[in-house]
């Protein structure tokens, strides 16, 4: 259920605080590092640390960047979405991660449970795309190159949907499937116009 509030106040911020944040990026980004270390190392002992470690912060911030890939470009929110779309990807990649090395070093004592293979495929795609998203790494890549790249994204958000059908239990379960599945519905709708328009 905690996703819901996380993802109306994150695009509340993108939407009125948009300038700030890309102002001070590289001071989230060091932020949530520090936030990130701290929660991992004290995952079992302080409860406050449970969005970081159930990764329901990255999730929400990750679900904003997904679903500006699927608004109408013209629209108010999809250009304040855009404009921190990088700054969020990174952002809900480095809350990510306490949660995916917690849950990492359970899963070397059982390699068999195909929802928890299916974290960590998405979780390995998405390092490549948070590496080239800083401006250092994506200068080595024409912009063809590098939007091929990130088209993987959309494997990612496939392996985290199932991911999250597999792991999660009532009410978040039917959260989960009420965010993704208009999702799906709007990029797949949205891919075709581009599709018809090409040819
Ligand atoms: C992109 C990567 C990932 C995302 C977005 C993600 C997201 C989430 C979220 C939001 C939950 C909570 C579900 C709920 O109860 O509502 C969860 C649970 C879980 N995740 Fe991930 N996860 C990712 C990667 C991983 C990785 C790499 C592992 C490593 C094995 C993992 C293992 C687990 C496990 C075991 C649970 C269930 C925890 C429990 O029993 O409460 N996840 N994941």
């Amino acid at each position: 259920m905690i996703v819901v509030p996380f993802v109306i106040i994150f695009t509340l911020l993108a939407f009125y605080q948009g300038k700030f944040i890309r102002k001070h990026n590289v001071k989230f980004y060091i932020g949530a590092s520090i936030l990130s270390v701290i929660a991992f190392l004290i995952a079992d002992k302080v409860k406050i640390v449970e969005p970081f470690i159930q990764g329901y912060f990255g999730l929400s911030l990750l679900y904003i960047v997904m679903v500006t890939g699927a608004l109408n470009k013209k629209s108010k929110l999809s250009s304040k979405l855009a404009g921190v779309r990088r700054e969020y990807s990174i952002i809900g990649f480095i809350l990510l991660t306490p949660h995916s090395l917690n849950y990492f070093i359970e899963f070397l004592s059982d390699i068999t449970k195909i929802q928890e293979w299916l974290g960590i495929v998405a979780y390995a795609i998405m390092v490549p795309l948070f590496i080239t998203s800083f401006m250092v790494f994506r200068k080595k890549f024409t912009f063809k190159g590098w939007k091929k790249l990130q088209r993987w994204a959309y494997l990612s958000y496939i392996l985290i949907f199932l991911h999250l059908i597999l792991v999660a239990k009532m009410p978040n379960l039917v959260i989960y499937i009420v965010l993704f599945t208009p999702y799906i519905y709007f990029k797949i709708v949205k891919e075709l116009k581009i599709y018809k328009k090409k040819n």
